[in-house]
């Protein structure tokens, strides 16, 4: 993990609840999501890898663009062509929390899209 990442991390950390943590993002994870997306993240054929989520927009983390790929906003607007992702109705319900965004600004989101929001955060390269 790159010293900045780690900064991130720990920041990240401080501001979160149990359910919003980067951990509890890591299980929402591995129960959804790695069966497509790997269990380190590194996707496959037409699986976009999720490590390389910063990297692939330029080296700044885009983090509304993923809020609003987790929570259906972007369903659609995919990353590769030719395989689409499903959408995670059931990861849409329990409480809400808020979330602040990179702009100054704060949403309110199920807390298991915060936690996974966190959880992808901290696994860039
Ligand atoms: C059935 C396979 C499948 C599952 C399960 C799946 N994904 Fe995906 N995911 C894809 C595919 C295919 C794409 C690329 C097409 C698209 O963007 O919809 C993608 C794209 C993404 C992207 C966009 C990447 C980028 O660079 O913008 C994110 C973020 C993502 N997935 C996160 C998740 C998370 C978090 C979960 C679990 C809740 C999950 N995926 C579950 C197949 C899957």
């Amino acid at each position: 993990m790159k010293p900045y990442s780690l900064i991130a991390a720990i920041a990240l950390l401080s501001a979160c609840t149990p359910f919003t943590s980067p951990q509890a993002g890591r299980n929402i994870y591995l129960q959804n999501c790695a069966s497509c997306h790997g269990a380190d993240g590194t996707g496959g054929a037409h699986i976009p890898d999720l490590t390389q989520i910063t990297a692939r927009a330029g080296g700044t983390y885009p983090q509304r663009r993923i809020l609003d790929k987790l929570d259906g906003y972007a369903t659609g607007a995919v990353v590769y062509s030719g395989a689409e992702m499903p959408n995670f109705g059931d990861l849409l319900t329990g409480r809400l929390a808020r979330v602040e965004t990179d702009h100054g600004r704060s949403r309110l989101l199920p807390e298991r899209i915060i936690a996974l929001e966190a959880y992808l955060r901290t696994i860039q390269r």
